[in-house]
């Protein structure tokens, strides 16, 4: 046993307090919530997660390969109400029969274990059929600039806490076998620049900086979010963004993810936003990353602009999907009924009311959260009240199944696709037609 990993042990709850306290703990327990049936926990260290098992949890079994970690992780299960079953072993060799657990738990391991397909590959084995892997990892960055200083700064990330800050580990998990069903991406709270996830990248387009974010490889695909979100960090895990469904978008597009003006960290420098303006910040933003005839998908206020690009731009755009933002075309459509009581605070209101604003969307429990999330990324992008400034911007529409046929039927070349039981939010369901209708039309196809 080396006196770095003697260190190390001695002083990890102490190196992890400050992230602990800042979200880390808060992020353990809603995973582990999760575990139920008999679990294993790879990697334990000093037991942070002992705490946080329960409910629908029978067993727990605990692994650690290196003898410090492993005094202090016996010391943290005795005082446990159910002590676990402790273990010393590597993950890539675990003393146990197949199909044994309903849950493993891995979190901050497969950054530092010597063989991570190895290590997976034991994971998959000891899970039942069924069963399934929770985890928290950091990782390699998607965007490729990140990912180049994660190289150049790894040697110091290995000297310092003994593992590797650019592991694809997500990508050896599917090649291991395992089908992902849930992520989110995230920044591990109080961690060093070089392991969080990238910053917007700013683009000078149509006279303003727009900040974009980008993942994967392959034929250009600009993706543009609804309104009140953005492509920022904050807000993994929301249902009406897309920084969740960057990843798997980005395994066949080069995804562009622009903030529009006035969203997340795009300023808007006054003036009317109409959509008209929003569509010509895309076609600036097309040519200023010299895109080549991108493909363009929409959610919401995003579909909207992609169609006021397609209709403004025609030369740009390869195919366009407009998902959930097209009845703003129809002049019947029940959203321009419900912005001026939503945005104005009356029926005849017109100009906006952020306090009304508020007031409405603190009333709706869902949107409540969304409203507090705009906020916050607002204000953290450019300033206090921001977010003001944007709902006096601000346009919204809902879509119907009548409006989508009404739309369908103008568009020659046209698809329409319907997914039952979907409310107004980005899902899995959503990004797989997506996926399967650019590919359709992508320029290798
Ligand atoms: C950063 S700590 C994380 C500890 C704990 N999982 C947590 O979330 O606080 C990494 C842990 O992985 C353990 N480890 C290193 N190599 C390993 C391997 N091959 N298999 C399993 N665990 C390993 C280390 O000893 C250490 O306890």
């Amino acid at each position: 046993m080396g006196l770095r990993s003697r260190l190390f042990a001695l002083t990890y709850n102490r190196l992890m307090a400050s992230g602990e306290k800042a979200g880390l703990a808060e992020i353990r327990a809603k995973l582990l919530a999760r575990a139920c049936g008999d679990v294993l926990e790879v990697g334990a260290g000093t037991g942070l997660n002992l705490t946080h098992y329960a409910g629908e949890v029978n067993t727990v079994t605990v692994t650690e390969p290196d003898t410090s970690m492993l005094r202090r992780l016996e010391r943290a299960g005795g005082r446990t109400a159910s002590p676990p079953t402790i273990l010393r072993a590597p993950a890539e060799d675990l003393p146990f029969e197949d199909a044994t657990f309903d849950t493993v738990v891995s979190t901050l391991v497969l950054c530092g274990v010597d063989d991570q397909p190895r290590a997976v590959r034991e994971i998959r084995r000891v899970l039942k059929p069924g069963g399934r892997l929770l985890f928290v990892e950091h990782v390699r960055s998607d965007d490729a600039a990140a990912a180049r200083r994660q190289d150049r700064i790894n040697w110091l990330n290995r000297l310092l806490v003994g593992c590797d800050c650019n592991r694809p580990t997500l990508e050896t998990l599917e090649r291991g076998g395992f089908g992902v069903d849930d992520i989110v991406h995230g920044e591990l709270p109080k961690s060093p620049s070089f392991v969080r996830r990238r910053g917007a990248k700013l683009v000078r387009a149509n006279g303003i900086d727009i900040a974009y974010t980008e993942a994967g490889d392959g034929p250009p695909l600009i993706l543009l979010h609804g309104a009140l979100a953005s492509t920022g960090p904050v807000w993994a895990g929301s249902p009406v963004a897309f920084v969740d469904h960057m990843h798997t978008l980005g395994k066949h597009f080069r995804v562009i993810a622009p903030d529009t003006r006035g969203s997340g960290a795009t300023v808007h420098p006054g003036g009317p936003a109409t959509f008209d303006v929003l569509a010509d910040d895309v076609a600036a933003l097309t040519e200023a990353l010299q895109l080549d005839r991108p493909m363009i998908a929409g959610f919401s206020e995003g579909g909207a602009t992609a169609t006021y690009l397609a209709l403004r731009h025609p030369g740009i755009v390869r195919a366009l999907v407009n998902y959930a933002g097209f009845d703003i075309f129809d002049p019947e459509a029940m959203a321009h009924q419900g912005v001026r009581p939503m945005f104005g605070g009356s029926p005849d209101a017109a100009t906006a009311d952020p306090d009304a604003a508020e007031r409405t969307f603190q009333s709706i429990p869902p949107m409540a959260a969304t409203f507090a999330t705009m906020k916050a990324d607002y204000d953290d992008a450019q300033g206090d009240g921001h977010w003001r400034t944007y709902l006096g911007l601000f346009f919204d529409r809902f879509c119907t199944v009548e409006a989508a046929c009404a739309a369908y039927r103008t568009l020659p070349a046209g698809e329409l696709g319907i997914v039952p039981g979907t409310g107004h939010e980005i899902t899995t369901q959503i990004i797989d037609a997506m996926t399967a209708f650019l590919i359709r039309h992508s320029p290798t196809a």
